[in-house]
């Protein structure tokens, strides 16, 4: 064994050791500065005043002609394009600040992309997908189906970053016994029919692995894209990339967003973080990424990001990473470490007693959320990495009816709803531990 693998190996080892500190930690740290928050702050711009207009006129042209009653919306858009500030656009893509429907300057951004590749009415119905994203699925409405499904490819992954539930001994636990820790694609086609006939129009792969360890993860990304979904979007550590992955996802055309998590801008740092991974090879990975789209595909409806996760923030400088990663992507995105990802939701106070958290609060997630699991299991959330609320398995029970609460299982999510809205979210563990997913925090 090499001296860089034994290395890597002893880190692995601290790291799941000191997990449980760290988790405290990360408590500490949201104490101190607040609930995360993601913010995307696009680097290139693709949206003016002329391109605006532009949109605007195509909207009002599909308003004259035969307007379908799914499509009313578009009078709304409108209204709110209408007075876009493009000086002072919205960052907050997830919607969690704004009350009604406000656009961020990236969705306008990726309007603009299907615009610019002459797909205007994919633009349009874009617009209708993202409108009922932030005023339906956030308004508590859950009558219908969610428009946007949580996937994961892959349960396992090759590093343990030490903010990652990956670095709990318990997830490692279960995944080792895990049989099946790649979706398989009878799986995976399964549910995205399912979602697709129901309205779901997005797609992001995400969930507790690292996605490109599933072998048909592109055929994955190529059967969403060709069957019209709309949205998709994944997370990587960029550790696989190959030319062969880029030139496959650059040529699908697909308003696809790739988001490479970085954590530095430094080899140290970087490494000390993401143990297992080689900065120079992942600094390799994204400036191939960025030289085959520039030379091959300019024209490409593909978004690119850098997301960064403070964890240490004595060690980790966002100005010196925005300035190193910045040229090779569209988009630079920082935030604190979520606690609950690090593990506190499992977390006892000294006595052994649960934590009790936030007993008020509405959390969001049963009524905006939906993850299937590599292996089948539907969970409301990732805090829950454990899946200690599994709602049922979609190898053998339809999507549609775990959303609606209609399985016989002890635990729905009609329950979860309920319950929440009723004020007794600490009525269910880890619930009781955990601060959820609220409207004006993400
Ligand atoms: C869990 S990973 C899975 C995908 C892939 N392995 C990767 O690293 O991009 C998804 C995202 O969660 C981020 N992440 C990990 N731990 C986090 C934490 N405690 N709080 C917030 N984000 C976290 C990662 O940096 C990554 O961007
Ligand atoms: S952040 Fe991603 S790469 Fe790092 S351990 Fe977690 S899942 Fe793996
Ligand atoms: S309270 Fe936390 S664990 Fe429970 S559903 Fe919400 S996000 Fe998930």
């Amino acid at each position: 064994m090499s001296e860089r693998s034994d290395d890597i190996r002893r880190r692995r080892e601290e790291a799941m050791a000191g997990f449980e500190q760290r988790a405290k930690e990360a408590v500490e740290l949201i104490n101190e500065r607040g609930r995360p928050k993601l913010r995307i702050k696009p680097l290139i711009q693709s949206t003016d005043k002329e391109k605006l207009d532009e949109l605007i006129a195509a909207i009002e042209k599909r308003l004259a002609t035969n307007v379908q009653p799914e499509e009313y919306s578009l009078y709304n858009i409108l209204a709110h394009l209408k007075t876009y500030d493009l000086e002072n656009p919205s960052t907050d893509e997830d919607g969690f600040d704004t009350n009604g429907f406000e656009l961020a300057i990236s969705e306008l951004n990726q309007v603009m992309r299907f615009f610019d590749s002459g797909r205007e009415e994919k633009g349009i119905e874009y617009l209708l997908y993202r409108y009922k994203i932030k005023k339906f699925a956030y308004k508590l409405d859950t009558s219908g189906f969610i428009p946007l499904l949580h996937l994961e490819a892959a349960t396992n992954c090759n590093l343990v970053c030490t903010m990652c539930y990956q670095s709990d001994e318990r997830l490692k636990e279960l995944i080792k016994e895990q049989k099946v820790k790649t979706m398989p694609w009878e799986l995976f086609t399964k549910v995205v029919d399912e979602a697709y006939e129901h309205g779901c129009r997005g797609m992001v792969f995400a969930g507790r692995g690292e996605p490109t360890i599933n072998p048909r993860f592109t055929d994955m990304l190529r059967y969403c894209h060709e069957k019209g979904v709309l949205h998709l979007k994944f997370n990587t550590n960029a550790t696989y990339l190959t030319e062969k992955m880029a030139r496959e996802w650059l040529s699908m055309n697909a308003c696809l967003i790739i988001v490479f998590s970085v954590d530095a801008g430094d080899k140290k740092v970087f490494e000390e973080i993401r143990i297992g991974a080689d900065f120079d090879k992942v600094k390799a990975n994204v400036e191939m990424f960025a030289r085959i789209r520039k030379e091959e595909f300019p024209n490409s409806p593909v978004r690119t990001r850098i997301n960064m996760v403070i964890s240490r923030p004595k060690d980790q400088d966002p100005e010196a990473a925005r300035v190193m990663w910045a040229p090779l992507v569209d988009e630079f995105s920082v935030q604190t470490a979520n606690a609950e990802q690090a593990g506190s939701t499992y977390l006892n106070n000294p006595d052994g007693t649960p934590r009790n958290v936030a007993p008020d609060r509405v959390c969001i997630a049963p009524f905006t959320r939906m993850y299937v699991w590599a292996d089948g299991r539907v969970n409301p959330c990732e805090n829950d990495y454990l899946s200690w609320l599994c709602l049922g398995n979609a190898n053998t029970e339809s999507l549609h009816e775990i959303w609606l609460g209609n399985t016989k299982h002890e635990l729905t999510m009609r329950k979860l709803r309920l319950a929440f809205i009723t004020g007794k979210k600490n009525c269910f563990r880890p619930c009781n531990n955990c601060l959820g997913k609220g409207s004006s925090d993400a």
